[in-house]
């Protein structure tokens, strides 16, 4: 579990999260219809190493099976993990996750969006909305004092069940000086009684928040290429992350502009 004190990890921690979010945003301005994943995932690669960063989940995973690219391109009912390809073309009406990590001197960070390709149905609309409201009510509560399970609780609250699916097969996390770190942070708090509340949050802790939600149900599958995850439904899906620092008052965003 990464917890970050020292000044100048934090002031690389900072940097590392702004390299990821300038990335980000110049990725959701070049997705238009008939733009390839690869060509986004080419452009990360640019963008990171320009900065100074590394792109962190490439080559990330275990020996003969690490990932190959800068991000993960998501389209629809792919939740998260998908590679990017040169097949992989956009189109009108499409949702596409982009879920992309940095390392800048030693310091990881780890974010994702999710984005409308033109006009999307009201129901993708709304879909995207709940999922980003769902990350911002769970970084709210990032804050020394409460435990892991408030996060999860705060997400799940602001998600109405009856109408979406809350992913359980994958879970936010610790992040700051590697990839992913402890502790899990489900989307969703199903735990009573005995130790059913999580670690405490304490302050440096460094912490990914990431919600999964569908149109339909949580059930995922895993595709043939061993890392895509989309749903066993078929149903859309979005995902939005950003990494935090947690401090005295609160969290702090680290992978935001
Ligand atoms: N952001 C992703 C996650 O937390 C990290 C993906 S690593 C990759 O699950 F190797 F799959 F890209
Ligand atoms: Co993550």
């Amino acid at each position: 579990m990464a917890i970050i004190t020292l000044e100048e990890d934090i002031m690389h921690l900072r940097a590392s999260g702004r390299i990821l979010a300038k990335t980000l945003a110049s990725l959701e301005e070049r997705v238009k219809p008939g733009v390839s994943a690869e060509e986004l995932d080419e452009l990360a690669d640019e963008l990171i190493q320009s900065e100074g960063g590394i792109p962190s989940f490439k080559n990330y995973g275990s020996k003969g099976n690490e990932y190959p690219c800068a991000i993960c391109v998501s389209v629809n009912d792919e939740i998260v993990h998908a590679l990017p390809s040169k097949e992989k073309v956009f189109k009108e009406g499409d949702i596409v996750g982009i879920d992309c990590g940095v390392s800048y001197n030693g310091l990881y960070t780890d974010s994702a969006i999710t984005i409308a390709v033109g006009d999307i149905s009201p129901e993708k609309s709304a879909l995207l909305e709940v999922t980003k409201k769902s990350m911002h009510a769970g970084i709210k509560q990032a804050k020394p004092g409460n435990t892991i399970s408030d996060i999860s609780k705060a997400i799940q609250a602001s998600i109405d069940e009856e109408k979406y699916g809350i992913v359980r097969d994958l879970v936010g996390h610790g992040v700051g000086y590697g990839v992913h770190e402890d502790p899990h942070i489900p989307n969703f708090w199903p735990w009573r009684g005995n130790g059913g509340s999580g670690p405490k949050i304490v302050e440096g802790m460094v912490l990914a928040i990431e919600p999964m939600v569908t149109l339909g149900d949580w059930k995922t599958v895993t595709g043939k290429d061993g890392w895509s995850v989309h749903t066993e439904d078929s149903s859309d899906s979005a995902h939005f992350e950003h990494t935090i620092l947690v401090r005295k008052s609160g969290a702090e965003i680290i992978t935001q502009a």
